[in-house]
Parts: structure tokens; sequence; C-alpha cells
């Protein structure tokens, strides 16, 4: 893989992770992921994020940099706008090979830096409005962006090229190959990698959607051409794409417009349930509203995330197990909480063996989670006729509610 040219003196390289490992040691990436540096040079220069060691990822940079004449003793500077490994881990090998470079960051940053990674000696903590002059008016600007993802973070523009350096924000899962330019993608290779960025956002950066907001303002006012974020895509074209999909994904948990979609996700012992939420199904086809359906524990909570996280409707099918919750949706119902996924309609359902249970920890569950709930349904093992015809009947009930929302 080559460095590609943002301009004549910045140069976006990427490393293509395609491996089984789970991102975060938590979420599946079966279409890889790429981690993003870039080099910018004026007299001096400055590598702006890092990588961790995984999956030959150090291979790939260090051929990257090679190409565009950069060795690692002529990195003046290392920008680190986020302390999360995946893009900082590599940093005690960096300060091996050059042990003069500077490291920059937030505050909190390098606090990070002190304490994580046990390096001491040249750094340099800058705030919102600092900048740093590489020479031949190359100059790099920073401002705080706190919990995007971490309470360090931080985002550096460079004003003269309108390049925005912004880490985790606006990036997305899916490994890239030769290209990097939203320009050099197909509209096809887009639909899957909204998919994928939406995906990231409802695994990754949910639980924080109100400090995107922020950012969106703060950052509203920049004159930025390019957006280079630290996984994906560099959006030089339609920059403005990007950051309408993460405003639109900021709003979701935050009180904004959700999609008039439903999704199912169930779980069932012995069939029981499932046979319940086909008559659900059913009924929500009758109203003609699209609807994702997963089955737990089979899918991913990944991938179930990121279909709950934009749909206004939610069909939780689940068994009592234990007298409490078929435990693989307390799982994902624990999910929905820490990101805060609020304002659905929802509608529960399941099946019991001997004796009810999961209704109850349910209900205790979800009081604080803003949901409105259709009225849920219960029953004893097999779905005798009136149940199926309750259910289809709230399933119906549901899919109008979604429509009308
Ligand atoms: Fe890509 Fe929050 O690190």
């Amino acid at each position: 893989m080559k460095a590609n040219a943002i301009t004549d003196s910045v140069f976006a390289l990427h490393a293509d992770i395609k491996t089984s490992t789970l991102f975060e040691g938590i979420w599946p990436i079966p279409h890889g992921v790429t981690l993003n540096s870039y080099v910018v040079k004026g007299e001096k220069t400055a590598l702006i994020d890092l990588a961790k060691d995984w999956a030959g990822s150090i291979g790939q940079f260090e051929a990257q940099l090679a190409s565009i004449g950069v060795s690692y003793d002529k990195i003046d500077y290392l920008i680190l706008n986020h302390l999360e490994p995946d893009h900082t881990a590599f940093i005690l090998e960096l300060r091996k090979r050059n042990p003069k470079v500077e490291i920059i960051s937030t505050a909190k940053g390098v606090a990070m830096v002190r304490n994580f990674f046990k390096i001491t000696e040249n750094l340099r903590e800058v705030k919102t409005g600092d900048a740093l002059d590489l020479g031949k008016g190359k100059v790099l600007e920073f401002f705080e962006t706190p919990n995007i993802h971490w309470p360090e973070t931080m985002m550096t523009f460079d004003r003269a090229e309108g390049i925005l350096f912004s880490c985790d924000a606006f990036g997305s899962y899916g490994s890239l190959g030769d290209r990097v330019f939203d320009d050099e993608f197909s509209a096809d290779e887009h639909a899957f990698y909204e998919k994928e960025s939406l995906r990231y956002y409802a695994n990754i950066v949910a639980s924080f959607s109100a400090f995107v907001t922020k950012a969106l303002e703060k950052l509203g006012s920049l004159p930025v051409k390019v957006i280079a974020p630290s996984h994906g895509i560099v959006w030089r074209k339609n920059p403005g794409v990007i950051v309408e999909r993460y405003a639109k994904y900021a709003k979701y948990n935050t009180g904004g417009e959700l999609e008039k979609e439903i999704c199912i996700v169930w779980g069932s012992m012995y069939g029981y349930t499932k046979a319940g939420l086909d008559a659900v199904i059913a009924g929500i086809e009758a109203e003609k509203v699209p609807y994702t359906i997963h089955q737990i524990p089979d899918t991913d909570a990944s991938f179930v995330l990121a279909d709950a996280y934009k749909a206004a409707g939610l069909v939780l099918a689940m068994p009592t197990y234990e007298y409490k919750m078929f435990p693989p949706m307390a799982h994902i119902l624990d999910l929905f909480e820490r990101k805060h996924f609020t304002g659905k309609k929802v509608l529960r359902l399941g099946s019991w063996g001997w004796v009810g249970g999961a209704k109850k920890e349910y209900e205790e569950k979800i009081a604080g989670f803003k949901w409105t709930s259709v009225e849920s349904v219960e029953w004893q093992g097999v779905p005798a006729k009136e149940d199926l015809t309750l259910l289809k009947e709230r399933g119906r009930e549901l899919a109008k509610l979604v429509k009308s929302n």
C-alpha cells in the first residue's frame, strides 16, 4: 500500500487491518478497519497519530513512511489527538527509534502519556487556540474535543490547506485497500462504508453523542476542505457528507428524529417465542413498515446495535430464563443503556416454561430508558391461537406508532 498525498506537504498513511481479532477486544471487524496516520511537512515534520502493532500494521506504516522519504529520526513532532492504544501503542517503539521526538497532546493526553506509557520527557501540552509552526508557512492549530472519544481528545487543523485531522470522529470500520479518498469510491462502496460508519458509531461513539454535537458546533466555523479521520475514508471532495452523517447519528440518541423502521431482536430456546414473533412480524408487514431482524446470541451485539440505534421501533422477543430475561437479551439491554438508546417505541414479548419472570426484570431495567411501550405479551409454552391474534395486533400497533413517529 502506498502513502496518499493530500497536498504537496500532507500525506495520508494507513494500515489495513484484516483480522479475526476484535476491535477494542469487543467488536468484530469482518471487513477490517484502517489505522490512519498523517505526515505534515514544513521545515519540521509532524506525524499526526500513530498505530498499534496489529496484524501487520507497522510494516505497512513503515513502508508508507519510507515512500515519502520520512524515517523515524526525521519526525520532529508526534501529535496525539487521542490516546487510545489503537493510535498510540507503538509510541514506545517510536521513542526508542527517535528519543528526541516531541510528543504533543492536550493536558489530559500528556498525563496519559506519562501515566499509561511511563514516558516523561519531551512532552508538550496544548489547548484550544494553541498552534505549532512547522516552518515554510505550515501551521497546525489544536482544538480540544473532549470525549470523542476519550476525555483527552483533540483535533488538529491545517488552516492553510483546510485539513481537519479529526481522529475517531468521522471514522468508520472497513479496510480501504489502495484508495483512501471519497472521490475514489463508487456509490455501492459508499453505501457499504455508510453501514460500517453507523456500526462504528453505534459501537464506539454513541455514548458520547452530546459531545459530538458540541464539537460539530465548535468546529462549524472552520474552513474545512478535507476531513482526515483516524479510521476509514479521507473526505476531500464532499466532507459535508460525513459531517452530516455524524450530525444525524449524534441526534439518534439525544432526542432527534429516528428512522421510521423497526429493529427486531429475538432469542428463543425451543422455538415458542419465535412462533409468537412470527405473528408480530405479520402485523408489522401488514403495516408495511421496514424492519431488520437479528437473532441473539447468534448475531453479535455489534450488528444489533447498529440497526437498533437508528430505528424508531424495537421488538424485543425473549423467553423467561431462570426466572429472569433470556441472558443474551439482558446483555443487549445493558448495551442499549450504556449507549443511551432513548426515545424508542418498543414491544416486548416472550414465552415462559413453568413460571414467568422476564417481564419483571425487563420493566425494572428499562424504567429509565424513556421508551414508549406497547403492552407486552407473554404466554406459557406454545402460543395459543388467541395469543397469535393478539401478537399480530400488537405488531400492527407498534408499526403504526413508528409510522407516526
Ligand atoms: Fe480509534 Fe478511540 O480510538
